[in-house]
């Protein structure tokens, strides 16, 4: 039984993560994997990155820069799953179902899409939608099947991505409503409180659009240069500062311990200068990140050891994926035509030779046997499905609904050791169906 709570999220292989990625990101995530109460999936957006980025090499250099921060972090990778995207080819499988589950309208309000219309409309351009990809515009359904592909429950995500977790619950829901529940409805897990958003080198937000960034892992002589050239005022050594509206305070204070940033505090009073602050901040930083950048640095030359890891993650994500999709294919009525033991028994026959005419006889009766099988197998599949269904009512009504379920698994192994051969069948899927519904 899935009792633990599941945190999924995705990071797109276009860039270098910056101070803010890590603060905001990387770091809650790290620490949100070692909770034994939940399980987490952290993934490399490879195929997200293609909507933004055309350039091959930047996209591959990327892919391999990201993976080598999250294991330089520390991410331990046998308790959560870390993957590549384009590994688990059953995420743009379903990225098709949703696709014909999403409502156009829906995505004509995708903030991304509309952003770049608005755009177009500034500019006057005749073509309001000019240069604007299908990647970008459905992107948030490559996103939906990112998240509903591992049935997660919590996404930790930016304020910018909150309406695609909500698109995400719409599409799961009319799934659900069309071909059963197979889906968890997400929720986006958004920072309380105040928005831990760092300030860049010009003091407007820390983002690559307004480049002005810290990479996270820039060398020590880099990483100097930057804060050096962080924005400040004009005020003298002597004159007392205010901690409140300096960048240098505040990216101090969003890594060192409260009784550290009091001490900086005081120096801002005592006036103490811009150039001397800048030397502390960078003496800071480069203590605090240099154990994991020297890791960094290993790691990033030995691409066969992140190849590995990733290999390891993707067995993990597709002992999911595979039999999930598996079951969302027979869901919406794409399977095999005939029951899996017929197939068998007519690939084993001997094959006779007969005349044109008797072939022809032979090949109607075959069919319409072959009718008759998948109409039961159907019938059957049908059946199976409402008698699970009828369960998961009982046990959601139910006060326990876990115990319940646990008991309604145990009734029906209980009945399985007792039943003959047909019914033990059905029983035996009647159970299995019921153990995976409970689980997802
Ligand atoms: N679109 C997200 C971003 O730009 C990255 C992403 C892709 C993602 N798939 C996801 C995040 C699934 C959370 C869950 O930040």
């Amino acid at each position: 039984m899935q009792s633990k709570q599941r945190v999924l999220t995705g990071i797109t292989t276009t860039g270098t993560p910056h101070l803010g990625n890590y603060l905001g990101a990387l770091k809650p995530a790290v620490i949100a994997s070692q909770q034994v109460d939940t399980d987490s999936f952290y993934f490399l957006a490879d195929y997200h990155a293609l909507i933004k980025c055309q350039d091959p090499q930047t996209v591959h250099r990327s892919g391999r820069e990201i993976a080598a921060i999250w294991l330089a972090l520390g991410l331990d990778t046998d308790k959560a799953t870390f993957y590549r995207q384009s590994d688990i080819p059953e995420i743009p499988q379903l990225a098709w179902f949703l696709t014909c589950m999403t409502a156009k309208g829906m995505m004509n309000r995708a903030h991304a899409y509309k952003a770049s219309v608005d755009e177009n409309q500034r500019q006057s351009s005749v073509d309001l939608d000019q240069g604007i990809s299908m990647g970008l515009y459905s992107y948030p359904i490559l996103m939906a099947a990112d998240i509903l592909m591992f049935n997660a429950h919590h996404i930790p995500v930016g304020k910018d991505q909150i309406q695609h977790i909500e698109m995400c619950r719409d599409i799961a829901m009319r799934f659900n409503h069309t071909y059963g529940e197979h889906f968890v409805l997400p929720e986006a897990m958004v920072e309380e409180g105040e928005p831990k958003v760092l300030s860049g080198l010009d003091g407007r937000k820390m983002s690559k659009s307004y480049g002005n960034i810290i990479p996270l892992f820039a060398p020590a002589d880099e990483l100097r240069k930057l804060i050096f050239q962080i924005t400040t005022n004009s005020l003298q050594p002597g004159e007392v500062k205010d901690p409140q509206t300096c960048t240098l305070f505040e990216i101090y204070s969003a890594f060192a311990s409260h009784e550290e940033t009091m001490v900086i505090r005081q120096a801002y009073a005592n006036g103490i200068g811009w150039g001397e602050m800048k030397g502390q901040l960078f003496e800071y930083l480069n203590d605090y990140l240099s154990p994991a950048r020297k890791r960094y640095d290993e790691i990033i030359t030995d691409p066969a050891y992140i190849e590995s890891e990733l290999q390891k993650g993707a067995a993990k994500a597709r002992a999911h994926s595979e039999p999930f999709m598996q079951r969302l294919r027979s869901a919406v009525g794409i399977m095999s035509l005939v029951a899996e033991s017929g197939a068998k028994h007519h690939a084993t026959k001997v094959k006779k030779e007969l005349n044109p005419e008797a072939q022809a006889k032979a090949d109607a009766g075959k069919a319409k046997a072959m009718a008759i099988a998948k109409q039961r197998a159907d019938e059957d599949a049908q059946q199976l499905v409402m008698q699970v269904n009828e369960l998961l009512k009982k046990i959601g009504a139910s006060n326990n609904p876990q115990a319940a379920g646990e008991e309604a698994l145990e009734a029906l192994q209980t009945q399985i050791n007792g039943a003959k051969k047909k019914a033990k069948k059905n029983l035996q899927q009647t159970f299995e169906l019921l153990q995976q519904r409970l689980s997802s």
